[in-house]
This record gives C-alpha cells, structure tokens and sequence, in this order.
C-alpha cells in the first residue's frame, strides 16, 4: 500500500509512520515543518517539503495516486486557536479541503483523519460514545469538526472511504520520537521537563474540580496504541463514507494521579504549587472505547505506568527536544 502522510514530521505522525514503515508499506510525507521536526523523519519515507495550501506542492505530490491519505497535519494549541482563531481555520480547514479535493479527484482511496475529543466540548456523559452530542467549546475543535463534516459529505458523494480517529490525550514516546511542542501546553511533557530544567516551572491548573481529588481527569492514551490504530483504521477503512471514531484507553486518570505515576516513573520527589483553573478545561473527559474494538478490533495495550516511564525516558534522553 502507497500512503501518504501529512503532518508526519510531527508527534504522532512520525510514530505513525515509523510504524507503517515497519508494517511493510511504503510512506510519502508531506509536512511544512511550522511545527514538525526534521530529526523526526524517518529516512525511509520520501519527504515532500511543503503547505496543503499551496497547489504546486499538491500537484507534485499527487502525481502519482495513493492508496490512502493518513492527514495529522494542522495547529493544535487550543489556547491559540482562541487568540487566533483564522490561523486555525485558514491552515486546518482551508488546508484540509484542499487536500479532501485531490482524493475525491481520484487521488487515493482511502482517508484517515486526526480528530479530536475536542470535538465533544464538555460532554454530560462520561465515558463519552461516538453518538453524544458535538458541541466544541474552542476554535481548535470546531475546525476538527468542520473537517470531519465536509470529510464526511464528500467521502459520501465521492465514494471513498473515510474514518475521522478523535484522539483522547496522547502521551507516551516511542525510541527518539517522543512529545516536542512549541509552546509545550501538556501535561505530561510540562512536568516532565520541570524535573529536567529547574527555570521551568510546573503548576497543577485548579483542584477544585467536581472530581474525588479536584484535578481534572483525561483519558491518556499511549502514542504507540494510538499509532497502531491507524493502521488498523488503513485497513478496515473499505465503504464509502466517514465512521468517526475514539481512541482512548477507556480509563480516567486525575492530575494528581499523573502526578503519582511520574513519581513512580522517575523517583522524583514533586511538589508543584496549584494555580487557578485554566478556562476551558472540562472536568472529565474520558472515551468510551467500544466502537475501535468493534470495528477496528483495537485495544489499548500499554498503561498510563508505561506512558510515564516511556516518555521520561525520551526526555531525559532529548533534554531540549529534537533539536
Ligand atoms: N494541566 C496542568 N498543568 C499543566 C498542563 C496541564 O494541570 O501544566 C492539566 C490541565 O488543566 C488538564 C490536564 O492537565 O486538566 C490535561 O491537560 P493537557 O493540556 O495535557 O490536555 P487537554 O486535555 O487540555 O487537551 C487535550 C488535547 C487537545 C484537545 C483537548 C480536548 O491535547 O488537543 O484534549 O479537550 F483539544
């Protein structure tokens, strides 16, 4: 199978492609590098430097046609999406209905798209299924609905096939790729690199949340299950049309329980200071994982332990990054 990946410079889109490498399929990325890395490119793919936005660039990539269209790329800091919201929607979705034209032209047959649980806002059920209401909260996630709904119509009319994959929170890294944003807004990297550089500092964002210990709960899923899903979704992916997705573990961990594991993980003593809520932030959101191992037959294998001490062991070994 010929793929192409964009955004597979970035976190979850080169483990993804180390993996389908690995998995025998043969891999074009194309990637900006506005937020992706080059050391994060497996030499094995051929790299396409470039924007979805500039038809040059799409006209040189689908010169040949693709099997599937594995799409990561887009900006995915929410607080920015709120501060500049056009940035999102001009490269997100502007971007992506360009690329959704060339595969509905015949460019490939398939379609895996990154969404998002942000999609859901501040769901009222928890664990959240695929059928609860979408109702995003921030910009960042109404242009991932957008996305999947103009994915969805002409998946439809075009005949192709098309599943949106709505990532939880991933987490983890996998040999030299691990987590590398520019601002760093997670929660996982943030703490894990105060323990690293004592001029950053980490803050628990509120803990007075309805949850048993007043920190946030999340569902944080490991890049390498994460990843594996994708290729699972390359596979199944076959009627015409878009089937949306979760993928998470099915498990909610508080903040302070991410706190205890990255104890556990790198025998630390942490002692972070609270600070008020960041707006936005939903109390819970956990998925419901059922529909990935019904049709997918995909289950998380690897635990929020094994997340800890996978990335703090890429942090400790990438004290800056991949640069
Ligand atoms: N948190 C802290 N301190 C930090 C960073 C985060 O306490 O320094 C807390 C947050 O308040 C939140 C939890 O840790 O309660 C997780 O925060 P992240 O920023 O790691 O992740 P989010 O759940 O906010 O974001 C994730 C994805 C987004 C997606 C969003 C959907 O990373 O892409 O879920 O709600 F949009």
């Amino acid at each position: 199978m010929r793929v192409l990946v964009t955004g597979g410079a970035g976190y979850i889109g080169s483990v993804t492609t180390a993996q389908l490498l690995a998995a025998g399929f043969e891999v074009e990325i194309l990637d900006d590098l506005s937020s992706g890395h080059r050391a994060a490119l497996p030499p094995a793919a051929l790299f396409h430097t470039g924007s979805l936005l500039e038809p040059a660039t799409l006209d040189r990539v689908f010169a040949r046609r693709f099997d599937a269209v594995v799409h990561f790329a887009a900006h995915s800091l929410v607080g920015e999406s709120m501060t500049d919201p056009l940035k999102y929607y001009h490269n997100n979705v502007t971007g992506t209905l360009a690329l959704i034209d060339r595969v509905a032209a015949g460019g490939a047959d398939r379609f895996v798209f990154s969404s998002s649980a942000a999609v859901y806002g501040e769901p009222e059920i928890s664990p959240v299924t695929e059928q609860a209401a979408v109702v995003p909260i921030n910009p960042y996630g109404r242009t991932k609905l957008v996305m999947e709904w103009a994915l969805a119509d002409t998946a439809r009319s075009a005949g192709f096939a098309a599943v949106a994959l709505r990532y939880f929170n991933a987490a983890g890294a996998v040999g030299d790729l691990g987590e590398d944003h520019t601002p760093e807004t997670h929660l996982i990297p943030r703490l894990l690199r105060s323990l690293l550089d004592p001029e950053l500092t980490f803050a628990v964002f509120g803990d007075d949340y309805p949850t048993p210990d007043g920190t946030c709960i999340r569902d944080y899923i490991h890049v390498q299950d994460l990843a594996e899903a994708h290729l699972a979704a390359l596979l199944w992916a076959d009627a015409p049309g878009l089937t949306a997705i979760n993928l998470g573990s099915g498990h909610g961990h508080s903040v302070s329980e991410v706190i205890a594991a990255a104890t556990a993980a790198t025998g630390r003593d942490i002692a972070p200071t609270t600070v008020p809520r960041r707006s936005g932030d939903p109390a819970r959101l956990v998925a419901s994982n059922e529909l990935a191992l019904q049709l997918l037959r995909w289950r998380p294998q690897r635990d929020l332990a094994e997340i800890l001490r996978d990335a703090w062991r890429w942090h400790r070994r990438h004290p800056h990054g991949h640069s």
